[in-house]
């Protein structure tokens, strides 16, 4: 399949189609194998020696695996992606493929929880430095280069309080310096952001958000354009730290795959009637929501963005007390860690997913413990509406 000529919509369904699917499925087939057999010696060693592109070991590669890696590296605008176990696997190996003790790692100072605990413990352990910046501000942003920085990692829009960071922009300052950028793009999915059309040097994925879409499953993957990078970050990282996808959670997230913008497009719908509805409402004090004209990064976000995604993150009028009881009333919305899916899923970061941020880090970063995140599911808007009305008041 000439996949270049399709649109995103088609390439999400068909997008790294093997036209050799010997029983003419119309599903591909789930290879629960951990181990691939050979005629002979001799081609046996054409693999080993990366002469021939067939299967050795799961670990290495599989159909199914690979399946997935070339559609989401389609819909990336990728060359090729590497999946891993979870979106944890994809970050933790695409960091350390970058950095060697000494190096130091550029941060945008919001991110998910785990990532920045990754960074700022685990990371230092191996002689890695971490400088916390804010990538929103792209002037001061010059005076964090230093001669050992060697890799930037961002969310944009940012866990959980949506920080919208110019990709091209900082991918710019970046390339100049010869400094590698990652971007975390699990929040707009390729459907509503593609990175590396903006420059980024790789993207990474928590594929158990909105790429699956069901809950079901956990996964990650990182995409870039660089092949003798991606083989890397296959067989010298992903491989040997062995952190790999199941055949059956990557059969399950080509599944959600096909309906990605159908879902995307009415997660937004429903996110945008909700940030509305929280904007206007007495008992709110702040919404964090890049479709609102109001949201200081709404200009950037639509220059770089084809929609704003359905996370919304707010502040209440009244205290961290008032945010916890207002939690406890949810009924259709689930009391959840976790976004993407189908359900609306509700949750306090500062108690819940960013845990790993001691209190004087959340005020530094302009995160507040009181601060709720929503995750907009696919239930119908009126009911997610009525749901907010009831417990709001
Ligand atoms: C933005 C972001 N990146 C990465 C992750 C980690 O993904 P996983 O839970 O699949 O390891 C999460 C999880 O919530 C996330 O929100």
């Amino acid at each position: 399949m000439a996949d270049k000529n399709y649109a995103f919509e088609t390439r999400a369904i068909h997008a790294g189609a093997d036209s050799s699917n010997a029983e003419h499925a119309l599903n591909p087939p789930i290879f629960m194998t951990s181990s691939f057999t050979f005629d002979n010696i001799e081609a046996a060693e054409a693999v080993m020696s990366f002469k021939s592109n067939d299967y050795v070991y799961t670990r290495g590669n599989n159909p199914t695996l690979r399946l997935f890696e070339n559609r989401i590296a389609s819909l990336e605008n990728g060359t090729g992606a590497v999946a891993f176990a979870s979106g944890m696997a994809a970050i933790s190996n695409v960091l350390f493929s970058l950095l060697k003790p000494g190096d130091e790692l550029l941060l945008h100072r919001t991110l998910y929880g785990s990532s920045y605990s990754f960074i700022s413990s685990l990371l230092k352990n191996y002689g890695i430095s971490l400088r916390l910046a804010d990538f929103t501000n792209l002037k001061e942003l010059e005076k964090y280069f230093g001669p050992n920085t060697k890799a930037m990692f961002f969310e944009t829009p940012s866990n959980p309080n949506m920080d919208i960071i110019d990709i091209k922009k900082l991918t710019e300052l970046a390339k100049a310096r010869n400094v590698k950028t990652v971007a975390d793009n699990t929040f707009a999915s390729p459907f509503f952001q593609r990175p590396l059309d903006f420059g980024t040097d790789i993207v990474v994925h928590s594929a158990t958000k909105y790429l699956c879409g069901h809950g079901d499953v956990l996964a990650g993957v990182a995409v870039a354009r660089d092949e003798d990078y991606l083989n890397k970050l296959k067989f010298g990282y992903m491989c040997e730290f062995g952190g790999v996808l199941s055949p059956f959670n990557a059969w399950l997230v080509l599944r959600g795959m096909k309906t990605l913008p159908l879902r995307m497009k009415q997660h937004e719908e429903n996110a945008m009637a909700v940030a509305n509805f929280l904007d206007k409402h007495k008992n709110i004090a702040r919404v964090m929501y890049p479709g609102l004209e109001n949201f200081k990064g709404h200009e950037v976000a639509r220059k770089q963005m084809s929609g704003y995604g359905a996370i919304i993150s707010f502040e209440l009028k009244g205290s961290l007390h008032d945010a916890k009881k207002l939690l406890n009333k949810c009924r259709l919305f689930k009391l959840a860690v976790s976004l993407g899916d189908c359900e609306s899923l509700i949750q306090l970061p500062a108690a819940m997913t960013h845990r790993a941020y001691d209190r004087e880090s959340l005020k530094a970063f302009g995160l507040s413990e009181s601060m709720i995140r929503l995750s907009v599911g696919l239930e119908n808007k009126n009911d997610i509406l009525a749901e907010l009305e009831g417990m709001l008041g």
